[in-house]
């Protein structure tokens, strides 16, 4: 049974002897190591919407490869130019960039994929648990709309730095045009290094 930090982001129950909350907002930052697999693997337009950005801990590698990133959040975590009621990711009415990169709230990712692909996003990589489309409620929405690409990450990122991660992740990506069959591809973790600076 997943528990600890991989229960509490994916939304599960806790595990036997786990007390540690859900965190605010489901703010689990993205270690810098995560976003390097994609962006070494995916390329993205010179501007990119982080619909979610938290505190910019994936946005900024995204910023140090020369993307232009546009960041909102439900809540103000110090990066980004909009955050509260009116930049609710499941409120957007309208795209700020033609490709879209996050590490959504995973208790609110189903939904979250279906109102940005409504939006008809150029391309869209959302990092998810590896178990997120092993579920009977979310079959129908992988029929509809089949990612191109599920890029397994072969470590299992230390969101919270306590040093004993649990869960499994995977970029899923969406590129517009894309009527195939999804490619499954494993990335391995790159060497260290710091996250960014705030
Ligand atoms: C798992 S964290 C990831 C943060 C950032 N994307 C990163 O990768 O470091 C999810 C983020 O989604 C934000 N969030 C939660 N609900 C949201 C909503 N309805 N609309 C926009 N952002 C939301 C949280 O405040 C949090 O910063």
């Amino acid at each position: 049974m997943t528990s600890g930090i991989g229960a509490a982001m994916a939304g599960g129950k806790k595990g036997k002897g786990d007390e540690r909350p859900r965190q605010h907002g489901d703010w689990y930052p993205t270690p810098p190591e995560c976003t390097q697999v994609l962006l070494d693997r995916v390329a993205f337009g010179d501007t990119v919407w982080e619909p979610c950005c938290g505190d910019g801990s994936l946005a900024k590698v995204m910023e140090a490869r020369g993307i232009k990133v546009i960041g909102t959040d439900l809540h103000d975590r110090g990066y980004g130019i909009g955050h509260g009621a009116a930049h609710d990711i499941l409120k957007a009415k309208e795209l700020l960039a033609e490709d879209i990169v996050t590490n959504p709230p995973f208790n609110i990712a189903a939904p979250i994929i279906r109102h940005l692909i409504e939006m008809k996003p150029r391309k869209m990589a959302l990092l998810l648990k590896s178990s997120f489309w092993h579920a009977k409620n979310r079959s129908a929405l992988f029929e509809e709309h089949p990612p191109s690409r599920i890029i397994a990450l072969t470590w299992r990122p230390d969101f919270l730095s306590i040093g004993r991660p649990t869960m499994e992740v995977s970029w899923c990506v969406w590129e517009q045009g894309h009527n195939d069959r999804t490619y499954y591809e494993l990335a391995a973790r790159p060497p260290r290094q710091p996250r960014s600076p705030s």
